[in-house]
């Protein structure tokens, strides 16, 4: 498949003319969790457009914005490989241009977990996915559930500002052994990638004692405390919360999920997944 390369939205605008495709925002580096979602679209849309695109504006040192991989013509060999056919690469001047002053904030669901530890990251999320959103005019747009809190607020964003097209979450690519793919672990030591393994076990110990009938928030909590509790793992939370709008249960409910986030080796990572109810839940 050829895979053409726009940069301006006049050119984006041009490629696409009256089609709605189906559209997948990345920051590039892409790896088989990203091509999962542009698989997806190419199955559900007559085209596909894959953004790369590093947003300064959710990053909050200058430091991890520069160190962020940047692999454009890998990144679109690959896209192109699993049925992307339009890749929107723009520069920061193209979204954000001299005497640019919105932003969209989405309240409470952007201030708990990772929008506690990282000030002005979802503000930063939500603008950049509204302003693509507006520039590609979607029929369906991917993201996956690997940021749930982020797929959370992007849906509510979309909701409330009345954006295009519909959302579509996609579920958790993961390593063989268990780590949730993410760009970050290739800056994870072998020792600290092993250690990570801890992450997935504990979310697989929760849903376990979940389906074995535990349903006490709080029980499930430890569970995952309790295998993430070895020496370099710092975690900072383990928690048990409402699917949707993320605040923490005291018991499960359905669509509850486990959210965690821990720093392993200074690399944060995060994970999550729903928790089923027992089948037979006690009343
Ligand atoms: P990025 O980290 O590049 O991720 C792009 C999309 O790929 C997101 O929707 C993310 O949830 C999804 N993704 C990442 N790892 C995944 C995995 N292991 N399995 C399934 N999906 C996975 O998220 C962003 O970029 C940015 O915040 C963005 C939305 C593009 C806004 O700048």
């Amino acid at each position: 498949m050829t895979v053409q390369i726009v940069t301006t939205r006049d050119a984006l605008r041009a490629a696409l003319g009256a089609t709605r495709p189906g559209l997948v925002p990345t920051m590039g580096a892409l790896h088989a969790g990203h091509l999962s979602l542009i698989a997806r679209s190419a199955n559900e849309n007559p085209l596909t457009v894959v953004s790369v695109f590093v947003n300064p504006t959710q990053f909050s040192s200058p430091a991890d914005l520069d160190r962020y991989p940047r692999t454009l013509k890998r990144d679109a060999t690959v896209a192109g490989e699993v049925g992307a056919n339009l890749i929107f690469a723009p520069d920061v001047s193209e979204i954000y241009p001299p005497g640019f002053d919105t932003v969209v904030e989405v309240g409470a669901l952007a201030q708990r977990w990772e929008g506690a530890s990282r000030p002005g990251h979802f503000r930063g999320v939500a603008t950049v996915v509204a302003i693509l959103l507006n520039l590609v005019q979607p029929a369906r747009s991917y993201f996956g559930e690997k940021d749930y809190q982020q797929l959370q607020i992007v849906r509510r964003s979309h909701r409330d500002l009345a954006l295009p097209g519909e959302i579509v979450g996609c579920p958790t690519i993961r390593d063989d052994d268990g780590l949730a793919m993410s760009s970050r672990n290739t800056r994870l030591s072998r020792s600290d990638r092993s250690r990570a393994q801890a992450i997935p076990r504990a979310i697989d110990k929760v849903r376990t004692a979940a389906a074995l009938g535990e349903m006490e928030a709080g029980a499930l909590e430890r569970i995952a405390r309790a295998e993430l509790n070895r020496p370099g793992i710092d975690l900072d939370y383990a928690a048990v919360v409402a699917g949707d709008s993320l605040e923490p249960i005291p018991r499960l409910i359905p669509g509850a999920r486990i959210l965690i986030a821990a720093n392993v080796g200074g690399i944060r990572l995060i994970d999550n997944a729903a928790i089923a109810l027992p089948e037979t839940a006690p009343e």
